[in-house]
């Protein structure tokens, strides 16, 4: 809809928007990338310049928006309309096959089926057992800990955590992240990310014509990823050929899809790739950000505890995803953990056509291919209507029944058809984390390290993160 009164202001190009002053050749990249902070920067300069305004890439000039209007069009009109950054799946697709993340059109029509195929809640309850086993192994390094006295770098075990979660929902096997000390996967598939965003930013493609050390190490790490995945892909196909239920991701992706051609051995790679990644930093960067707001505020961990208690009883982790459903609280925290700290703050699009957006403030008219940062967390981190005092954290507000999850201005899983399809996923094992742990265990903030802070490579990741623990008293 196109209200009357803006119709009558001219349509406006990305050349009219406000933005901060480029210096020659950078643009604004300096100030864009200092300190790791982009997203920010980004937030910021919206408080300066609207809801939509530009910034130069170097010499190229790219749209950036938070108005909900953009951003809903934007979200759903996919993948027909607009498709995320060619640049960021050019550089995604040169290390990984495609997956769902980086395809378009009809191939990711295919690979999106697959991947919500392997993740709905079906197979989430068949999977319980394993989110529940790599957390009692959590739960034992905590012991230990409270044993010694020694500081829990949360980051870091987070990571070990998630990965041991997803690899095993992933493929059946048991990584053991958490309890290896020394080189591995686990300590190497972390390192994806912030090298996929290296290459994104890098001014030329220089790994085409030269392979440098850190090249070389993301090549093995991948070659590494690779051959677990082939080794037990067989070993899928025989068992679901054999009609067992598929038992993991893998098994899942290897059955044939009613009235589809069974998918390639590339496309199941690209696909596990781009699940074991999704599933990775995000949620061990929410679940880091989840336990320093419980050490941080004992008054919220006590009503976890409290939670806890009621809701598991006897039981010392959640019987199933069901039971998780009913700790109302602790899923509270998670959700303002994520509007404060939201791991994927904003994500870049480009129309594939010529577009004109209704936004805010009038009409705007974008090429095809423009570059268009759409800031998906902005708003519930400044909404004061729908968050009274956004900046406070208050875990209470997501319990009076006056916010819907997953609705704008708050949408940490993204929106529209490409809705993040490990939400739920990600949402049980931050969930039984923050209930579990603050129940058996006090948290106290160990400062140490310095400042707690955070950086962005290729999503938003928390540093300083480190706890002490003891068991409850
Ligand atoms: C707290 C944890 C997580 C957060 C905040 C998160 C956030 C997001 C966001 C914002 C997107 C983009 C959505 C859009 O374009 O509209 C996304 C996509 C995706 N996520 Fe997640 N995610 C999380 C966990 C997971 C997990 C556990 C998995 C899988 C195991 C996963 C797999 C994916 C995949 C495959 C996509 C691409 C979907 C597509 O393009 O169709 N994510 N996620």
């Amino acid at each position: 809809m196109v209200d009357t009164d803006r119709t009558a202001q001219p349509t406006r190009t990305a050349a009219d928007l406000d933005g901060p002053k480029p210096v020659p050749l950078l643009g604004n990249l300096p100030e864009f990338t200092r300190g790791r902070v982009t997203h920010r920067v980004l937030e910021r300069w919206c408080d300066e310049y609207g809801l939509t305004y530009r910034f130069h890439l170097a010499r190229h000039r790219v749209v950036v928006t938070a108005d909900p209007k953009v951003l809903d069009v934007v979200m759903r009109k996919r993948p027909d309309d607009f498709r995320r950054s060619g640049l960021m799946a050019g550089v995604l697709d040169e290390i990984i096959p495609t997956g769902v993340f980086t395809a378009e059109g009809d191939q990711w029509r295919r690979l999106r089926k697959m991947a919500t195929q392997s993740l709905n809640v079906a197979y989430l309850r068949q999977y319980f057992t394993t989110i529940t086993q790599v957390t009692e192994r959590l739960t034992r390094l905590w012991d230990r800990a409270a044993d010694s006295g020694e500081s829990i770098d949360v980051l870091d075990q987070m990571m070990r955590y998630t990965l041991d979660v997803t690899v095993a929902l992933a493929m059946g096997h048991d990584l053991n992240g958490l309890e290896t000390t020394g080189e591995g996967l686990h300590s190497r598939l972390p390192k994806l990310f912030p090298e996929f965003a290296r290459r994104i930013e890098a001014p030329f493609p220089y790994w085409r014509y030269v392979r440098l050390p850190r090249d070389r190490r993301l090549d093995a790490t991948v070659r590494e990823i690779e051959a677990v995945v082939r080794e037990r892909f067989v070993e899928a196909r025989a068992r679901v050929a054999s009609g067992a239920d598929p038992a993991n991701f893998l098994e899942a992706l290897v059955k044939p899809l009613e009235d589809e051609p069974a998918f390639t051995d590339d496309e199941v790679f690209g696909n596990m790739m781009h699940m074991l990644l999704g599933g990775e930093d995000t949620t061990s960067s929410t679940a880091a950000w989840t336990l320093h707001y419980l050490a941080e505020h004992p008054d919220v961990h006590r009503k976890v505890r409290a939670e806890a208690d009621e809701v598991l009883g006897d039981r010392k982790f959640p019987a199933d995803p069901a039971m998780v459903g009913r700790l109302k609280y602790a899923e509270a925290v998670v959700n303002e953990v994520q509007r404060l700290r939201p791991v994927a703050p904003y994500l870049v699009m480009q129309p594939l056509k010529d577009v004109t957006l209704d936004t805010r403030d009038g009409r705007l008219h974008l090429p095809a291919l423009t570059v268009l940062f759409v800031l998906i967390a902005y708003g519930a981190r400044r909404d004061q209507v729908r968050f009274p005092e956004p900046e406070t954290f208050r875990p209470e507000r997501w319990l009076d029944g006056s916010m819907p999850p997953e609705s704008l201005p708050y949408t940490p899983f993204g929106n529209g058809p490409r809705f993040c399809p490990g939400r739920n996923l990600a949402m049980i094992e931050a969930t039984m984390l923050a209930s579990v742990l603050a129940r058996g265990f006090d948290l106290e903030p160990d400062r140490s390290a310095g400042e707690v802070g955070e950086y962005m490579t290729f999503t938003a990741f928390p540093t300083n993160v480190a706890v002490r623990v003891r068991r409850r008293g």
